[in-house]
């Protein structure tokens, strides 16, 4: 037997007892180990089998890090076969999560009990693949086609309490009593003669199906997952359910899920599931650093940022003071804040008394006197340095010495505000995104001086927000906005060549962005980077030879600053908004290459997609050997989570992984040799190419 998995005899009952930290994954050991197990105990005088885990949950899936090799016997479908043919009742005791393979297996068992924090789903298909070890056929069979549909494409998880409800779980037990209330449920099955539930042989409720159903959430998918395959095949699977024996609907779930876990698709998003995990550990941080306790927190600033930033704390209980300059402003921007509540709560996602609950948690202040309590201070006032300088000497003097002071700058260096205090060590840069209550990244600036301490502390608290943190060094636009300066760039010069904005967008959102770089522009509003420019005097303060694209420009002097105008790259209709093409903009770009003397031409959407990627992926490159980020993936996880990068593709560095270094740095040399002012091809890249390797 592996010590993965260990039976034992309590009494009359056999317990088989899983135990592969962290989270109990199905490695081979343990699918080998239970099917051991699973031997002994129907080979025993035992009355009933109950399956429990060690550690802090239930088993949460298959492991994932085996999908990239061949699996190792015993076959996992046989191992659960055996389980539910079992003679004698098998009874699940569930905590923690029972996720994917861990479900499936549960699913199994005779019974299912559960203690009240548990949690039940069949995530796969945020993996990129469907549940493949009867979870299609058994939850539609179990709970109704309908809402295994719904589980099964969103891959969200049910509570303790709703599982009961759908019937996935029989009794929910005291939440320190497991495995007694698992043992007196199997005991009580036993005297009580009640005969053992198989799923596969449930056929009432998938023989009832509305056929409809299924293009409904064929439509919604369509929607909601654009360009993701898994979700289809998830859907065909559970019509098979409905539509074929159990058996040969086994079959083609078997036949679908090798197709999605060989796919580039489950590639990439099994690769950010361990990128996003990967991100959160700092190379050089001792994996003892303790993190300051966080329970108070600051915001400086009410405006855009600040709010949404207050919004993350109050939303996890965490109590939080908003500075301001003005009462006026205070009261715009917690009034701003109150509305999103309430808009939230109109869509039926909040109660009322979770509202109030949490603006309870929000206090507002003029005095920074009132901040002397708070443990971290998270500064969102003008992008200006001195002003930066000025806030952060007073927060210096007037917060307790322990206090973490982060910024959310954009743009500038944080260890140039850090200079400003008595306490650098404890400065760090956090930049959330906009809107920063709903966007998922956080790209944490560690500066110079950053404290291991600080950083762990950063850390731990982006992890109770729920928020998706990467560490990245100081350099103008940190990872995020360096690598997207030289995509925006690239798109600007298209324009010149000979593209139109919708030419620009389109090859983009068809290869799985949200949207094309152009159409975010205008999300983002022209304004911002429009005033970033003149700040710094452009185009007059162009270096020599620099190349510089004067159509944003143009455009914003219209007074067309994106979707907040209703006018950009695009027209927008009020209420609405989708990009509509404008030819008065259409006209102007045409002009413009006209008055520039660049003689356009037709641009085929491959040689968009190469211009625009590849402008990341260069960067990207640049960005890796400064040491900016400390690994690709960093830069994928910023991609996916911060810039609407499907997770299909894996982010930027995993594609260009995907279409071979060097045939990126092939073209990006041929690039460069077009318009070296824009291209500087990265040293990395090159080793990479010439050495056959790959960045992630
Ligand atoms: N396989 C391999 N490793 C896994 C894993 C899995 N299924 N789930 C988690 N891990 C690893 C993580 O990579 C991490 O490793 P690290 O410490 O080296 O970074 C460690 O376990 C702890 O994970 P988290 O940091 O995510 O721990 P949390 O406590 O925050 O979350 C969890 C726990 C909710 C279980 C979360 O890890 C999770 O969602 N895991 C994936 C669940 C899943 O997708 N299951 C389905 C797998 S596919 C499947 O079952 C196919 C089947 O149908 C045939
Ligand atoms: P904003 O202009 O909407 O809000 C700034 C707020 O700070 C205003 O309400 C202003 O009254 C207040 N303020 C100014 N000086 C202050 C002071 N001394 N003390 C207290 N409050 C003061 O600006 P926004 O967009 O919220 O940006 C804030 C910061 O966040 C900037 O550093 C910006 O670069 C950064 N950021 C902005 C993003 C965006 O998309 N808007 C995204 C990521 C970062």
């Amino acid at each position: 037997m592996t010590d993965s998995v260990l039976y034992t005899r309590d009494g009359d009952l056999g317990i088989v007892t899983v135990n592969n930290p962290p989270v109990n994954a199905l490695s081979q050991h343990v699918r080998l180990g239970l099917s051991e197990c699973f031997a002994t105990a129907a080979a025993d005088d035992s009355i009933a089998t109950i399956l429990i885990c060690a550690g802090r949950t239930f088993i949460a899936g298959a492991d994932i890090s085996e999908f990239d090799k061949p699996m190792g016997p015993p076959d996992f479908l046989e191992t659960l076969a055996m389980i539910e043919d079992a003679a004698k009742p098998v009874v699940a005791a569930i905590h923690g999560t029972a996720l994917g393979g861990g479900l499936e297996t549960a699913l199994c068992c005779h019974f299912r009990v559960a203690v009240p924090s548990a949690r039940l789903g069949l995530p796969e298909v945020l993996l990129g693949l469907l549940p493949g070890a009867g979870g299609t056929q058994r939850l539609p069979r179990l709970i109704g086609p309908e809402a295994a549909l719904d589980a099964i494409t969103t891959g969200t998880p049910m509570n303790s309490a709703a599982a009961h409800a759908a019937g996935v779980v029989d009794a929910i037990v005291d939440e320190q009593g497991l495995l007694e209330g698992a043992k007196a449920f199997a005991r009580e099955v036993v005297a009580t003669g009640q005969p053992l539930t198989r799923v596969r042989d449930l056929n009432d409720k998938v023989s009832a199906v509305d056929p409809a159903i299924f293009v409904a959430t064929r439509k919604k998918v369509a929607q909601t997952k654009r360009g993701f395959e898994a979700p289809l095949s998830c859907i065909a699977c559970v019509e098979a359910a409905c539509t074929l024996p159990f058996d040969e609907g086994m079959a083609r779930e078997r036949e679908l899920f090798q197709g999605l876990r060989d796919s580039v698709q489950s590639a990439a998003q099994r690769h950010i599931f361990f990128a996003q995990r990967a991100a959160t550990k700092v190379d050089d941080m001792p994996a003892d650093t303790k993190p300051q306790r966080i329970e108070r927190v600051a915001v400086l600033g009410a405006g855009t940022m600040g709010g949404g930033i207050a919004m993350n704390f109050a939303n996890v209980g965490i109590p939080v003071i908003v500075l301001e300059t003005e009462q006026a402003l205070l009261d715009k921007g917690l009034g701003i804040v109150r509305d999103n509540y309430e808009r939230t709560a109109k869509k039926g996602r909040l109660s009322s008394a979770d509202v109030e609950q949490r603006m309870g948690l929000i206090t507002g202040t003029l005095d920074y006197a009132d901040l002397a309590d708070a443990d971290m201070v998270i500064e969102a006032v003008y992008e200006n340095m001195a002003i930066k300088k000025e806030v952060f000497a007073k927060l210096d003097a007037t917060t307790k010495a322990e206090c973490i002071l982060a910024s959310n700058t954009s743009t500038l260096d944080v260890d140039e505000i850090a200079s400003v205090t008595s306490r650098p060590d404890k400065v760090i840069g956090t930049h959330f995104f906009s809107p920063a209550n709903v966007m998922k990244l956080l790209e944490i600036v560690r500066g110079a001086k950053t404290s291991h301490e600080t950083l762990a502390s950063t850390l731990a608290v982006t992890r109770k927000i729920n928020k998706v943190g990467v560490v990245v060094g100081v350099c103008d636009g940190f990872v995020g906005n360096r690598m997207i300066h030289r995509y925006g760039s690239q798109a600007s010069y298209l324009l010149e060549e000979g593209c139109l904005p919708h030419e620009v967008d389109a090859p983009i959102y068809d290869l799985g962005f949200a949207m094309g770089p152009l159409t975010m522009s205008d999300l983002a509003g022209l304004d911002v980077g429009w005033r970033i420019r003149q700040g710094k005097g452009l185009p007059a303060s162009l270096p020599a030879g620099e190349r510089y694209c004067e159509i944003s420009d143009r455009i914003c002097e219209m007074g067309r600053f994106g979707q907040k105008t209703g006018d950009g790259f695009y027209h927008y209709e009020p209420g609405d908004r989708n990009a509509h093409r404008d030819p008065s903009i259409e006209q102007l770009i045409v002009e413009y290459a006209r008055e520039k003397g660049i003689e356009r031409r037709q641009i085929p959407a491959s040689e968009v997609i190469e211009r625009l990627m590849y402008a990341l992926i260069n960067e990207g490159a640049w960005i890796l050997e400064e040491g900016i980020a400390q690994r690709a993936s960093d830069i994928d996880v910023i991609y996916v989570f911060g810039y609407g990068v499907p997770a299909f593709l894996g982010g930027p560095m995993f594609y260009a992984d995907q279409v071979g270094l060097d045939t990126v740095y092939r073209r990006v040399c041929e690039f460069a040799e077009a318009d070296p002012a824009s291209w500087k091809p990265a040293p990395l890249l090159k080793r990479l190419a010439e050495s056959g390797g790959t960045f992630n």
